[in-house]
């Protein structure tokens, strides 16, 4: 036996050569050095995570409901959080969405498990958008699919390229971030969700919205989820940014037949998300006022990407490009032509500083010029001495 353990490689599951690290945990892990200036987690900023007034729910539901908030429950999830939600969805969005067919999931990742597993065997077409969500792309891959990605261009993806990948590939699903996407921080305009809604619905695939930071919109009204022009497809939600991260609190709306398999899914899983960490979420949203914690949410991180986009501007060469949100948490840059992203991150590291390279969102499709940044963890000095740093190795790296 070596040093490293007993070697189990003659008895591993095939998926499990599919199965890859996040990149971003990868360079997370550079990232522990706390001289280090990160752009590359995507973490929500810990200063508005309600701390006290979680606290505080934990407490009463402790001494409400007892033992019974310990319990084991069902596999669907607590009905007055699905009640909850599914309301939220008619108040805000004016979508209708029935508790039924709502399944409170660990974070809306799991939801993507369960979608993989009801839906996906070895060798099925998964078209994504170009780039992609990385924890999509992992989630899926241990269920083997062929992947094809669709450019997206500033306002959704594009709609020739799409309906072409959707005839000819055939795949089972079309995975869509439509608001503040990461990593690019793009959202579709109206006329796109209404065409991407049109051409799925007209055909046998399942739409998947993946929805975790459209209440996170510091500009502009918010726009219909592709849901309205697709009522069969699958709407991903969370509370990992609106509320925090560490509940592990999200949902999946899927129409019934998907609905059932995923509980059964769900069941060989986990038999159902934290019990305690449901009740302590519905009763912070109950005693609480959502609203006005997201407003101070959005507040802060329009202050931040303000300072990011103004910093770029005064510290990076003209012939950068850099994505400007309206909401979420990632600005997106192309560096010019001649620029690699691999150098650049090297040399941001030797200057302290961190992000993510492009490469870990694309799959069928090398990239070596955009990279990832995100602005709703750093104050906003640390984001213009970041950008500085930044601009100086792009510059130095442009000279040659
Ligand atoms: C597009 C997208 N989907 C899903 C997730 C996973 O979030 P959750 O914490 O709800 O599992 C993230 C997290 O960053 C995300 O950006």
């Amino acid at each position: 036996m070596s040093s490293a353990g007993p070697d189990f490689s003659a008895l591993l599951a095939r998926r499990t050569q599919r199965m890859q690290r996040s990149a971003i945990r990868e360079i997370l892990k550079v990232t522990e050095d706390p001289q280090i200036i990160s752009f590359a987690g995507g973490l929500p900023n810990p200063s508005t995570f309600p701390v006290a007034d979680v606290a505080e729910s934990a407490a009463k539901v402790l001494r409400e409901a007892g033992p019974t908030a310990l319990q084991y429950s069902t596999t669907e999830g607590y009905r007055p959080l699905r009640e909850f939600i599914a309301r939220r969805y008619w108040e805000k969005r004016q979508l209708r969405v029935d508790p039924d067919e709502i399944l409170i999931t660990n974070g809306s990742q799991q939801g993507l498990d369960l979608l993989g597993k009801v839906l996906l065997d070895a060798g099925d077409q998964v078209l994504l958008e170009r780039p992609a969500y990385l924890g999509a792309i992992q989630a899926f891959s241990a269920y083997e699919p062929q992947f094809t990605s669709v450019t997206l261009q500033d306002d959704g993806p594009d709609l020739a390229e799409l309906e072409a990948a959707l005839d000819q590939r055939k795949p089972k699903i079309f995975y869509a971030v439509p608001n503040f996407q990461n990593p690019s921080g793009l959202s579709y305009s109206a006329a796109k969700r209404e065409a991407v809604g049109r051409l799925c619905a007209a055909r046998s695939v399942v739409l998947v919205e993946d929805d975790p930071y459209a209440e996170l919109r510091f500009r502009g009204e918010h726009l219909p989820t592709l849901k309205h022009h697709c009522p069969q497809g699958v709407l991903l939600g969370s509370f990992s940014k609106i509320v925090a991260p560490g509940l592990r609190m999200g949902w999946i709306c899927a129409p019934r037949q998907l609905m059932d398999l995923m509980v059964t899914a769900k069941q060989g899983v986990d038999l159902h998300s934290n019990y305690f960490s449901q009740r302590v979420v519905h009763q912070h949203l109950v005693d609480h006022d959502l609203d006005a914690h997201i407003a101070m949410v959005r507040g802060l991180y329009g202050r931040q990407r303000d300072a990011m986009v103004a910093a770029i501007k005064r510290h990076f060469p003209a012939s950068v490009k850099s994505s400007e949100p309206d909401g979420g948490m990632f600005l997106w840059v192309q560096l010019p032509e001649g620029v690699s992203v691999a150098a650049l991150f090297k040399a941001a590291i030797a200057r302290k500083v961190a992000f993510v390279p492009g490469a870990a969102f694309y799959v069928d499709v090398a990239d070596d010029r955009h990279l990832r940044l995100n602005f709703s963890n750093s104050d906003e000095a640390r984001i213009d001495e970041g950008m500085r740093r930044l601009g100086e190795a792009i510059r130095e790296l442009q000279a040659g």
